[in-house]
């Protein structure tokens, strides 16, 4: 999520604050905020103790924010800065940070999700009086509840209490020269400068002053004076720290290292893959709870058919969705291109629930098709990632995914974390059904070792970029896959052709025979998914088929499974899992040959010709 930038030192802090979000506008926002803690003379502070914190928020572009700061004079050397990606509460004034508590005194900026907020919120009773619909707002009130005079205890009681990821910076008015931050799940980087320190997001926006930095680890809590610097975990214990210093440009700092930011968001995937998950399932009940859904029980069991619509890459997800509803839920699925729902009169009634699919939220022809559904009375419902986008605002409830800003064209982590988002539906509506809570549970399970599982794929980062080196001159492709994996293979075929615009096409293994096969040479390599599940030897046979023609084979292969080598020049081994979690697996390594052969022919890898992010055209 999106961008922390804090000062505190001997120089104007304002200027450093505003330029530094701008150095962080790359991650994507939708609004922006910065607070303030006056300079104050010693007779001014010894008559009056309570420094006073100037707070200016804008919706939009930074340049609102300039263009609100014109004209107002502020003295201070110590302030905090946000821009918002928002998760929880729409793209509003009120909504942007930085959040105070019910005395102004205590300010703070965060980056992540509270997972717990509602529960907090309860906890801390109707005493508190909310100013926005956050939950970052409530970490604020949690802290006023513990504060005592002692503002990093306060921090540290508070969140020991939080469930969710956090990057935090915390000021207080009778501390007009301490500053708290704190990091578990949402990068902080500490700059180390003369009698100054900076914190952010990552080191973007402290290079112009500093290069010294340290990193700050999750579960690691921060105390900066002008003077000392102060680092304790959350059981506030001292610990040491290595300083580092930046050899990136900013170009590389803001790909956190990347070389580009669609290898990044493939490597966010196991982190951005548990935002979407925590909190939406019970394990004691093997099921999901996805509160945005907006339905009662009874409406969820009326339903007697779904349909998901989608474009590109989100219909691929879709099409994944099918095999896990249809398997778990026993409910009739239907996939459809979005442009081509609207116009094949779709036969809908109020016992169809539909679901568009989006990352952006924003393309046109998923717009205009979930308008058609509404207009002929389905439950209409979202499954986005930009919170407060058309699309989420079309719809009548859904869910969030939770993959954070997707800067690539090509889309890689929107991907794997909507056909989450897609399981766990499948698992609610399964579970209200005929599905056991004992199979529940083992879904569960099974998924909570995805982002691990997912870690052991992309450890195989070298090996598949020497593959995409040895492949890269083949003008065609060939992607075959079966069962929940024909998706995936559809998924790895258009990243191949959007990033590098090599020919490939996707077919259902046992569909090659029917004409595909022609197309088959020693210069038309073919990449398959053949994992260990139930249609493992249907796929066997249809690799045999393509053996026999010699085209190259590469193969996505369950490890240990030995007889795969026989088969193909090149195997890609993945951990095993269900069925139907495979493609939040088996898609990474399609993502990864991808990309490192449009890297290796020299393509324009995150902005590739004639394609926007967001499609809003029809
Ligand atoms: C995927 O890599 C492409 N960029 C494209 O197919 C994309 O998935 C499609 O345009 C749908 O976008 P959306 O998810 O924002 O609706
Ligand atoms: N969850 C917080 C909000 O929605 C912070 C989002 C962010 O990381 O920008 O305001």
């Amino acid at each position: 999520m999106c961008g922390i930038v804090a000062y505190i030192g001997s120089k104007q802090a304002l200027p450093i604050l505003v330029n530094g979000l701008r150095r962080l506008e790359y991650r994507g926002y939708d609004s922006a905020g910065v607070a303030l803690i006056e300079n104050r003379s010693q007779s001014t502070e010894s008559r009056n103790p309570e420094a006073s914190i100037q707070c200016v928020r804008a919706v939009g572009k930074i340049d609102n924010l300039s263009e609100k700061l014109k004209g107002q004079s502020f003295d201070s050397t110590f302030g905090i800065a946000h821009t918002r990606w928002a998760t929880h509460g729409g793209v509003t004034e009120s909504n942007a940070h930085p959040h105070s508590d019910c005395s102004g005194k205590i300010i703070l900026a965060h980056n992540g999700i509270i997972e717990n907020y509602r529960e907090l919120k309860e906890k801390l009773g109707s005493s508190h009086i909310y100013k926005s619909e956050t939950d970052s707002e409530v970490l604020a009130h949690l802290i006023e509840f513990y504060y005592r005079g002692d503002l990093r205890k306060a921090v540290l009681e508070a969140l020991a209490q939080v469930c969710g990821t956090y990057g935090l910076v915390v000021m207080h008015g009778d501390h007009p020269s301490l500053l708290v931050s704190a990091r578990l799940g949402s990068p902080l980087v500490i700059g180390l400068g003369e009698q100054e320190y900076f914190v952010a997001s990552d080191a973007t926006p402290m290079l112009a002053y500093t290069k010294k930095v340290i990193f700050l680890e999750d579960g690691e809590v921060a105390e900066v004076s002008r003077e000392n610097l102060h680092i304790v975990n959350l059981k506030d214990q001292n610990i040491t720290k290595q300083t580092s210093q930046i050899e990136w440009d900013e170009a590389s700092a803001q790909k956190q290292g990347f070389d580009h930011f669609m290898l990044k968001e493939i490597f966010d995937q196991p982190t951005v893959l548990q935002d979407a998950i925590r909190g939406r399932y019970k394990t004691e009940e093997g099921t999901a709870h996805l509160a945005g859904l907006n339905m009662t029980d009874a409406e969820m069991r009326s339903i007697k058919r779904v349909i998901l619509i989608a474009c590109g890459t989100a219909s691929y997800a879709a099409m994944a969705g099918k095999y896990m509803f249809e398997r778990l839920a026993g409910i009739p699925v239907e996939v459809d291109v979005a442009s081509e729902f609207r116009y094949r009169d779709p036969i809908i009634d109020n016992q169809t629930l539909v679901f568009g699919i989006s990352q952006s939220g924003e393309t046109a022809d998923t717009l205009a098709a979930i308008k058609e559904a509404k207009r002929k009375g389905a439950f209409v419902r979202g499954i986005v990632n930009v919170v407060g986008s058309t699309i989420a605002r079309e719809t009548d409830g859904g869910t969030y995914i939770h993959a954070g800003p997707e800067l690539a064209v090509a889309s890689t982590k929107a991907f794997t974390n909507m056909t989450a988002i897609l399981l766990l539906y499948a698992l609610q509506f399964g579970r209200l059904n005929k599905l056991s809570v004992a199979t529940g549970q083992r879904l569960l399970a099974a998924l909570a070792e995805i982002p691990e599982k997912m870690k052991l794929v992309l450890a195989q980062n070298e090996k598949i970029k020497e593959l995409a080196n040895k492949y890269k001159n083949n003008p065609n492709f060939l992607f075959l896959g079966r069962g929940v994996n024909f998706p995936v293979a559809l998924e790895g075929s258009l990243k191949l052709k959007e990033i590098t615009y090599i020919h490939s096409e996707a077919v259902a293994g046992g569909e090659m025979k029917h004409g595909p096969i022609a197309l088959l040479s020693p210069m038309f390599p073919v990449f398959a998914i053949m994992t260990k599940n139930q249609l493992y030897d249907k796929m066997r046979s249809n690799i045999e088929e393509v053996k026999a023609r010699k085209a190259p084979i590469i193969l996505v292969a369950t490890e240990g499974d030995l007889g795969a080598a026989e088969l193909a020049q090149d195997v890609i081994f993945v951990p095993p899992t269900m069925e139907v979690l495979e493609p939040l697996l088996n898609t990474l390594p399609l993502q990864l040959f991808a990309y490192h052969t449009a890297v290796a022919l020299g393509r324009d890898v995150d902005r590739p010709r004639n394609l926007a992010k967001s499609v809003t055209v029809e």
